[in-house]
């Protein structure tokens, strides 16, 4: 079911968006009007205005200065540009932090973080929640009903962790909410543990630094509650914008795979999921991470469209050393969004600062003007982007669920455990990468997903799961489904409390193998394996004591302690096969291990054969093939097909250059 508000309520009659983020008030008036004129050239048809603008609309507290931004509302309205309109509140003036200190925030050593730079705020602070909301009031009445205003933008990359007494208070009330009374808490903390009872809630604290490891479920909680006090936050400003404007979208832009939030309690609270994505250039895994990014925020969306509101024309000025992209990465990198789900393409930002510390980052308007090679390519991706309109509001078709859970991302990132090397997030790339190298299109899930319209549901981490997570994969095999379960999985419940017995306890029926040791290895010793059809392989950092109950062993450690023991065990299970992976095995063992498992699900990809470095995922009529190698691919195509980018047909084979991208759409097909 499509909800009322959505990106389909942008994208109607203006097709895929196309723009960044606009700050006029870095200019004087009279660039506006160049701006506007430059944004129109290069088919820019949303911005998103005001994110840091809290300082300028209210200059003093209580006062109000919105003529500058009739102005520039009334000129984009005028241009046709819409605008996503963003409520200030992600950088508190310097009058709030001075005359109200307790809205500033305070890190784990108690120390106050001061104005000077952004996002200097209290997520549980009642002054700051009264003043953003007394202005973000004024702003939605101000503007409800303006003809540009086609989008809501709430905040700014919400992250911030807080420590001081007003967030104590609000994450003990959180803690009441979730255990009652004190004896839930000292239960839930396990806090007969060195001597950690808690006789009055007014004890209760943020996990501060402490002289040694802090209490893991206190780290949790907080964790959780740091989360949702965030959310708590966001949603005061939403419900005042709904209230104010009910057809308008709201959105909040995420991270990606952003640690402090859990995004699947966040998405559901927008109308719009939208993303911040910054590929590092230096990186050779960013293709398949940026996908599996993008397929994220596809999931968080419940598979709608959803919109890449940030993303970079050439360099950061955030990373030590900020490499350009090579010439064609800017659209290559774009497309991959469209191909992935996207139906908004946006930059960070329109014009490139001249002061401020982002002076040195990248914009669709480089300081050396209209007149560059940047902007022409700018120019002639947004004209590019006209072509794919036929795409827009289309979804990307998948049978693969990944599943990624943050409280068990939180709960596994804490000290104390058998290695800090088990990183959820590599795991996740790690599984996804064969996948994604196939041109199997995947939806990113939380645990508690549905997920019978899977073929195959690959687990690579799950640390923390809940008994009914736990019930939920056991019953989706014996429908018929096929599960890949990752090591170190299954092992402590919500309250990180360890799941006694041999491991993992609550999957261990449905995997047919069970535990007993966790055995960390040291980095430079892999350790050989061999399949039992005879191929060897190695693993690394991580093996576990495994035993088959059941499961038909097919791959074996070889040598030192864990000789003879499995290490991949394959288990049919009512009528579906599920598969346990009890260490960490080299990439492409890793895809041999994908393969097979694509074979039980009957999945394949969306060519027979896709070449090294080339992205192929289907989205809605079209084939997405995307380049992301140094050298030209050669890909065999299936049908006689359109390319939409150019207009010429294709047949046969296509021939890629580096970072070429063609869209297809088949010819002679039913
Ligand atoms: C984002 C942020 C933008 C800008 C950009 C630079 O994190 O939302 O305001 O700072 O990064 O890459
Ligand atoms: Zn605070």
């Amino acid at each position: 079911m499509t909800p009322r508000l959505g990106m389909h309520t942008l994208t109607a009659g203006r097709g895929l968006l196309f723009g960044g983020d606009y700050n006029p008030e870095q200019w004087p008036e009279s660039v506006w009007t160049e701006d506007v004129e430059l944004m129109r050239a290069a088919g820019v048809n949303l911005v998103t205005v005001g994110v840091f603008s809290w300082a300028r609309l209210e200059p003093e507290p209580g006062a109000r200065d919105f003529g500058w931004l009739d102005r520039v509302l009334g000129l984009l309205g005028d241009a046709g540009i819409a605008v996503d309109l963003a409520t200030p509140t992600a950088s508190p003036p310097p009058w709030l932090g001075h005359r109200w200190p307790e809205t500033l925030p305070v890190d784990e050593s108690g120390h106050r973080l001061w104005y000077g730079a952004r996002n200097q705020f209290c997520p549980s602070s009642p002054v700051y929640r009264e003043r953003a909301l007394a202005l973000v009031a004024d702003l939605a009445d101000r503007y409800a009903g303006h003809p540009a205003l086609a989008l809501w933008h709430v905040g700014n990359e919400y992250g911030q962790i807080c420590h001081c007494d007003d967030s104590a208070a609000a994450f003990r009330a959180w803690l009441q909410n979730r255990y009652g009374d004190l004896d839930g808490l000292n239960e839930a903390w396990g806090t007969t543990f060195w001597s950690q009872r808690y006789s009055d809630w007014a004890e209760v604290i943020t996990p501060r630094r402490a002289p040694y490891l802090i209490n893991p479920t206190q780290l949790l909680d907080f964790r959780r509650f740091s989360s949702d006090a965030l959310l708590a936050h966001y949603r005061a400003e939403r419900d005042l914008l709904r209230a104010r404007t009910p057809d308008t979208p709201v959105t909040t832009n995420f991270m990606g795979l952003f640690k402090p939030i859990d995004y699947w309690s966040w998405a559901p609270e927008e109308d719009l999921v939208s993303n911040d994505h910054y590929p590092d250039p230096a990186d050779p895994l960013a293709p398949a991470r940026t996908a599996l990014v993008h397929d994220l925020m596809r999931g968080l969306g419940g598979g709608r469209p959803w919109m890449l509101m940030e993303q970079a024309t050439a360099a950061v000025n955030w990373r030590p050393h900020n490499l350009p992209k090579p010439s064609g990465q800017l659209r290559l990198e774009s497309l991959q969004a469209v191909a992935r789900g996207a139906d908004g393409l946006c930059y960070f930002q329109w014009r490139a600062s001249r002061f401020g510390a982002e002076r040195f980052h990248a914009a669709m308007l480089p300081h050396a003007g209209p007149d560059t090679r940047l902007h022409a390519d700018v120019r002639a991706h947004g004209a590019e982007l006209r072509r794919l309109a036929p795409i827009a509001g289309t979804t990307v078709p998948a049978r693969v669920a990944l599943v990624h859970d943050w409280a068990s991302w939180w709960a596994l990132d804490e000290r104390g455990q058998p290695s800090d090397r088990l990183d959820p997030t590599d795991q996740l790339l790690s599984y996804y990468r064969p996948l994604w190298e196939r041109g199997v299109a995947v939806d990113v899930v939380p645990p508690s997903a549905e997920l019978s319209a899977y073929a195959l549901v690959v687990v690579p981490n799950l640390y923390l799961i809940s008994d009914a997570d736990a019930a939920s994969l056991t019953a989706y095999v014996r429908a018929g489904g096929v599960l890949v379960v990752g090591p170190y999985s299954g092992v402590v419940d919500p309250r990180a409390h360890v799941r006694t017995g041999r491991f993992p306890a609550p999957l261990r029926e449905v995997l047919g193998a069970s535990g007993e040791e966790w055995r960390p290895v040291p980095e430079d010793r892999p350790v050989p394996c061999r399949w039992s059809d005879g191929a060897a392989f190695a693993a690394r950092t991580w093996t576990e004591l495994v035993r088959s109950d059941g499961a038909e062993p097919v791959a074996a450690f070889t040598e030192g302690e864990p000789a003879g023991h499995p290490a991949v065990l394959r288990h049919r299970s009512g009528r579906g096969v599920a598969w346990y992976v009890a260490t960490l095995p080299e990439q492409d063992a890793l895809a041999e291990l994908t393969a097979r498992a694509l074979a039980d699900a009957g999945v394949t990809g969306v060519l027979p054969d896709v070449p090294p470095g080339v992205e192929a995922v289907r989205r809605g009529p079209a084939l997405f093939l995307l380049n992301h190698g140094d050298d030209d691919a050669d890909v065999p195509i299936p049908h006689r097909a359109e390319d939409l980018l150019t207009g010429t047909t294709a047949e046969g084979r296509i021939t890629l250059a580096p970072r070429a991208v063609a869209v297809l759409r088949p010819l002679d097909t039913p």
